[in-house]
């Protein structure tokens, strides 16, 4: 049972004024019993005003008021815990559940939504990952190279480059010779030796 306590108040006063002078078919808004039994026991401040029923305090409903209400309700399977006050599933949020929520939150743009009832990150395209925290790197990122923002590689020593592609000969390869991985290079016939330098005999 629910009525506000406005109505309460002037019931009782009703009842009081009753008391005192005969009734003359007063319509009282319900009757109070004062050796009312209410069972289960009214929740919440409720009050019971004749055998199990309760009247229950703002906030509150159901049989013995055990109940509390949130106005607005609450959304996406949220629970109301206290008047006004909901407990929301895992990736909704707000005051009443009615926000996605991704936990950790969305990076570098990412939008949180919901997809089939769960919240995702929803990635700018050039970002990945579950937070939207990982970089990509079309070009790929060569020889242990680790993409760090998009299309931006950072490279281990020895190797330069948009994909870390390109290997680093500290001194430079002789006639012709190719730096083919760090400090090694290819060299051409007829030459040899770590920098190419030599030219090997022929007979
Ligand atoms: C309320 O319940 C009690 C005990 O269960 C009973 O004695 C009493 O008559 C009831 N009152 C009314 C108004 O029915």
């Amino acid at each position: 049972m629910r009525l506000g306590s406005a109505v309460f108040l002037a019931s009782l006063l009703a009842l009081c004024a009753a008391g005192s002078d005969p009734p003359r078919g007063v319509a009282v808004g319900f009757v109070f019993d004062p050796n009312a039994a209410c069972e289960p026991p009214c929740e919440h401040a409720g009050i019971c005003i004749r055998n199990n029923t309760c009247l229950c305090g703002s906030g509150y409903e159901g049989e013995s008021c055990q109940h509390a209400n949130c106005h607005p309700k609450c959304k996406n399977g949220g629970v109301c815990l206290r008047p006004g006050k909901c407990r929301c599933p895992a990736g909704f949020g707000g005051r009443y559940c009615h926000q996605v929520a991704c936990d950790g939150g969305c990076w570098n743009g990412g939008g949180c939504v919901a997809v089939n009832g769960v919240a995702k990150c929803i990635c700018p395209s050039s970002w990945t990952g579950s937070e939207c925290q990982e970089a990509i790197c079309p070009q790929g990122c060569r020889n242990g190279g680790i993409c760090v923002a998009p299309g931006i590689c950072s490279c281990p020593e020895g190797w330069l480059g948009g994909a870390c592609h390109t290997a680093v000969c500290s001194r430079p390869c002789l006639n012709g010779g190719k730096c083919i991985s760090p400090n090694k290079c290819r060299c051409r016939s007829p030459f040899s030796g770590p920098r190419c330098e030599e030219r090997v005999k022929s007979h």
